[in-house]
């Protein structure tokens, strides 16, 4: 871990960058706590990928969030990699250790740590999940269910992308085709939205949710809009629902830690800041 000592930097790189948000999570937290560091967007195209990585060691960066399109190439990169990050696939979070570039995955911690918060006890009874979506994000989601006991049913339209996740994870996790959605319901102890259907103008993601149990937990991990359509569906039905933004400001805490020196926490100015940005207000 890093000493956090005055004039530590890190950033996030992503190509595209600028919708990055992190820069707002970990200028809260280095304006919170009063520390001397900062924390910047960095723009990598794909080909200057590799060089980037390369040159890492001389860049004083303390290290770095990666996002899309660069977290596999950042697995690549590591000289060490943490267990989750490799069963995952992909690489969010890099620093420097004795020299050797070393990388996580926080996002599995960050959508558990979300649900802990907001919905204590949600794992007492793991059974049968219903994750709709096969992506990225979909592959931290399914190694966090399983860490708590779920067996996760994925439903995805790309059903050959379904049968890769759940021949990588095992565990009682299956593969099902996207049409198969509304009959994974009925027994589903916890329904996770993972596609980008959700995000505004999107589309629908067409489930009736009359067909839930009555004790169902919903969440999604599209933030932007903070309540989906999928969300307020569900309230409207008397399930107890969790937004997407926990995960992205829990995903933070380790990274920021390693770089800073100091565990940060996600407390309610820090929501309410991102709130404002995703809502177009100033702070
Ligand atoms: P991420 O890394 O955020 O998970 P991704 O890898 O592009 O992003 O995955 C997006 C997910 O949304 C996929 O599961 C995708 O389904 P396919 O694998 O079949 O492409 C899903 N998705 C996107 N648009 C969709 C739509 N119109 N209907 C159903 N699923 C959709």
């Amino acid at each position: 871990m890093s000493d956090g000592k005055p004039g530590t930097r890190a950033c996030v790189i992503g190509w595209p960058v600028d919708h990055a948000r992190s820069p707002l999570i970990h200028g809260y937290w280095l304006d919170r706590y009063g520390l001397d560091g900062t924390y910047e967007r960095v723009a990598v195209a794909p080909e200057e990928i590799d060089a980037f990585f390369r040159r890492f060691p001389d860049s004083g960066y303390a290290g770095c969030n990666v996002t899309v399109p660069h977290k596999e190439a950042a697995l690549a990169a590591c000289a060490e990699v943490e267990p989750v990050a490799r069963a995952i696939g992909a690489v969010n979070t890099l620093w420097m250790d004795g020299g050797k570039l070393c990388g996580t995955n926080t996002d599995a911690l960050g959508f558990l740590a979300n649900l802990d918060e907001t919905a204590p006890g949600w794992d007492n009874e793991p059974g049968p999940a219903l994750v709709l979506g096969a992506g990225g994000a979909a592959r931290a989601v399914v190694w966090a269910l399983i860490q708590r006991g779920f067996q996760p049913k994925i439903a995805n339209r790309n059903v050959a992308r379904a049968e890769d996740l759940a021949h990588a994870f095992g565990g009682g996790t299956e593969a099902y085709p996207w049409e198969a959605r509304q009959a994974l319901l009925w027994d589903a102890r916890l329904l996770v939205n993972t596609t980008s259907l959700g995000m505004k103008g999107v589309g629908d993601i067409g489930l009736d949710l009359r067909g839930a149990r009555g004790d169902a937990l919903v969440t999604d991990i599209v933030y932007v809009p903070l309540v989906t359509d999928l969300l307020d569906l569900a309230t409207s039905y008397g399930l107890r629902t969790v937004d997407g933004l926990g995960m992205l400001l829990h995903q933070a805490v380790p990274g920021f830690e390693r770089w800073f020196g100091l565990r940060p926490t996600v407390d309610a100015g820090l929501r309410a800041r991102i709130v404002a940005d995703i809502e177009g207000r100033a702070p």
